[in-house]
């Protein structure tokens, strides 16, 4: 099957990366590669992308597309472990990166990997196929509690309670397997009234169960810091976010990064010698287009922050 992704906030991400033909950069989110090829098309021989992904079904895609592009480098990879791919390289430091955060199309639309509410498929949801734990472990293991906890932080749900008492209920009965199951318990919590509004009543659980199963926001949190160290002065470090959850943590480490010292006002000399490694270039988030929303429905929740290394 031919699973295809349409880059979202594209020219727009390209615009703030402010190539240089003969760069290096780093494609942190690889994907099906819409955004490594624009990025590849605005170097020249010299210049050079690093392109990661932890999910190997991205990176084998890829290879294919570009069996001979001398300038693109793939790495099977977490993000946050991007120090040690470009240590094997021999690179210190890039001229620009960008991370297009979550899942892609073709992992949404691929049953199998479980990602989606509307297809029935195994309770994955790993990015990374080599990693252990699924969300059917969580599903099934998870106390109460930490399903309850888990539901309302990451993915925003009222009835987060309900949801964790059913299904805890339910998989003492039989283990809740794939997502068709998943689903019917979830709409047996939610009361019918409230199911008629606010989209799929599955949409909210099922993004809370894919952010715990990836670690994404522990790995969103480890990254930037690191991202900035390894920016050459003038680098541009550009993230797409599509939950308010990963625009936040970006907002206020970006804020941070941006900021001398940190001394409370009383005192009367700095004791903290913080100086600022950022300039933030987004002064709020950039976002899609009218036209970008009406033909990409995905793009209606992204946000994309920039800052440049001083
Ligand atoms: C939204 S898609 C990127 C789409 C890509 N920009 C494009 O235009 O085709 C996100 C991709 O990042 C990968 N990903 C998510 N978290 C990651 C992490 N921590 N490390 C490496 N890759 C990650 C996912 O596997 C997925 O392929």
């Amino acid at each position: 099957m031919d699973y295809t992704h349409q880059a979202v906030l594209l020219e727009e991400a390209i615009e703030y990366l402010n190539i240089k033909e003969d760069g290096i950069y780093l494609d942190g989110t690889l994907g099906r590669a819409g955004h490594s090829s624009e990025i590849l098309k605005n170097l020249s021989e010299e210049g050079k992308l690093i392109a990661v992904d932890r999910d190997t079904a991205a990176i084998e895609a890829v290879k294919k597309r570009f069996p001979d592009e001398e300038s693109l480098i793939l790495a099977h990879s977490n993000f946050q472990d991007f120090d040690q791919v470009l240590a094997e390289l021999g690179i210190e430091a890039v001229d620009g990166m960008l991370f297009d955060l979550g899942v892609s199309s073709p992992q949404l639309d691929n049953p199998e990997r479980g990602f989606s509410y509307q297809k029935e498929g195994p309770l994955d949801m790993r990015m990374n196929p080599k990693q252990k734990l699924t969300a059917g472990d969580i599903v099934n293991n998870y106390s109460q509690a930490e399903l309850e906890k888990i539901i309302t932080e990451y993915g925003e749900e009222n009835w987060a309670a309900r949801i964790a008492e059913f299904i805890v209920k339910m998989r003492a009965e039989e283990e809740i397997k794939t997502t068709s199951d998943l689903v019917e318990v979830i709409k047996a919590a939610i009361p019918k009234a409230v199911r008629r509004s606010g989209g799929h009543p599955a949409r909210r659980t099922f993004q809370a169960l894919r952010i715990e199963t990836n670690n994404e926001l522990e790995q969103l949190k480890n990254l930037i810091d690191k991202a900035v160290d390894y920016l050459k002065p003038g680098g541009r470090l550009v993230i797409i976010t599509f939950h308010s959850l990963e625009d936040r943590i970006v907002k206020h480490k970006f804020r941070n990064l941006a900021k001398d010292c940190t001394c409370p006002p009383d005192f009367p000399i700095c004791v903290c010698d913080k100086e600022a490694k950022v300039k933030v270039i987004t002064r709020s988030p950039v976002q899609a287009s009218k036209e970008e929303k009406e033909s990409n429905p995905r793009s209606r929740s992204a946000k994309m922050r920039a800052a440049e290394k001083i």
